[in-house]
């Protein structure tokens, strides 16, 4: 995580997380053994937060595969939902987890400004297609209503 991220902390509503410390999937090529990505959650509440999900090669359904095996998990523990925030430059993630099930439910307006200020000042100014990086978009997948 150190060498991918520099420091394995992610910025969500406000909290830092140690992603080092959270429970994880992780998706391993059987042949090499090398990691293809990683998912990591934290369940609290009767909920599960999608904290991480990293595809390291990416557009081969490892994302896809990860994000299913985690709602598989949420669901054993019997969450009631699974949610996650992306950063507004997120395109590819809205519309990743759009085409999965997931719902925008919620716009947090400069959340990411305040965790850039506060908590994590590596947090780039700009991001994906040249936007600025402001705010938190909160996804959902409401679970147990029949959703693939
Ligand atoms: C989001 C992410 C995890 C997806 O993982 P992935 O393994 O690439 O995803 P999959 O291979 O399962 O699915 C990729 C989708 O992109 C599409 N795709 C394929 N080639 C593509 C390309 N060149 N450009 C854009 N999309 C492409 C695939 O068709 C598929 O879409 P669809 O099945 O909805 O039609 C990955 O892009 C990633 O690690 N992003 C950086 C970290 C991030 O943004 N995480 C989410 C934010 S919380």
């Amino acid at each position: 995580m150190a060498e991918h991220w520099g420091a394995a902390i992610v910025t969500s509503r406000g909290k830092v997380h140690d992603v080092s410390a959270l429970p994880s999937m992780l998706a391993v090529d059987p042949q090499s053994g090398s990691w293809l990505g990683v998912a990591s959650y934290v369940i609290a509440g009767g909920e599960c937060e999608l904290v991480l999900l990293e595809a390291f090669r990416r557009f081969g359904g490892v994302g896809t595969a990860l994000l299913a095996s985690v709602v598989a998990e949420a669901r054993r523990l019997s969450c009631t939902r699974l949610w996650l925030v992306t950063t507004n430059d997120n395109l590819h993630a809205l519309r990743f987890y759009q085409r999965r099930g997931m719902c925008l439910v919620r716009v947090w307006p400069d959340a990411t400004t305040r965790a850039r200020e506060k908590l994590k000042p590596q947090i780039p100014l700009t991001g994906e297609h040249g936007i600025p990086i402001r705010d938190e978009l909160e996804l959902e997948l409401q679970l147990g209503r029949g959703d693939a």
